[in-house]
């Protein structure tokens, strides 16, 4: 896996406990960031994993460079983990079905910046994340798995943003391992999540 990466880094860690615990059977090869004080760099360093920074100044040489630094380290999966751009047509086309994202609200509510103050906003009574396949629109792509968190009469963006976190790092660490496990089936809009693969019993 490649996880691409903007900031603090909290899903990145998660991702990286969940490796250790056995939660997700699978690697990161590399974590790659547009911004070169990113958190997240220090978590990757932390762990042992590779760090890529892309600082370009106009958009296409940025997604060029990005598309080239990907096509080498040729992951089986593209994590997007508070990365802050959107990416180009070439590379989602690059990865067909390889690219996820994890989003602080039930879409197709609240897509974009600030998921969380859009909520509050809004008045609605439970928002939650969403992980999603990508495509090319701003968090429009297939759902694979939704938890929803209920607003609070006391929530500020601070705390609501807070309990929407520790339910992102638990349902983007499921979502991948289903991917590992090659239960995500994509159809049109929809995402089947197959049955586990039956336990193979030992004949002595
Ligand atoms: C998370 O809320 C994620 O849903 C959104 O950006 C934030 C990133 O947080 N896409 P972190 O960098 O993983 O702590």
């Amino acid at each position: 896996m490649a996880v691409l990466v903007s900031g603090r880094g909290s899903n990145l860690q998660a991702i990286i406990d969940g490796i250790e615990a056995g939660k997700i059977n699978g690697e990161i090869v590399a974590v790659i960031s547009d911004k070169k004080r990113a958190y997240a760099l220090k978590r990757a360093e932390g762990a042992g994993i590779q760090t890529i920074v892309i600082e370009e100044d106009s958009r296409e040489a940025f997604q060029r460079a990005l598309l080239d630094c990907l096509s080498a380290v040729d992951p089986d999966l593209i994590l997007l983990a508070g990365f802050m751009r959107l990416l180009s047509p070439a590379i989602i086309q690059s990865f067909p079905g390889r690219i996820m994202n994890i989003h602080p609200s039930l879409l197709p509510s609240f897509p974009g910046v600030q998921a969380q103050r859009q909520a509050l906003e809004y008045g609605v009574k439970v928002t939650g994340c969403t992980v999603h396949f990508v495509d090319e629109g701003m968090d429009t792509g297939p759902i694979i798995l939704q938890e929803a968190v209920p607003v609070l009469e006391e929530d500020d963006v601070d705390s609501l943003s807070a309990r929407i976190l520790e339910v992102e790092h638990r349902t983007y660490v499921k979502a991948i391992q289903l991917f590992a496990q090659g239960r995500l089936e994509i159809e049109g809009r929809r995402v089947r999540i197959l049955p586990p693969a039956p336990v193979k019993e030992e004949i002595v």
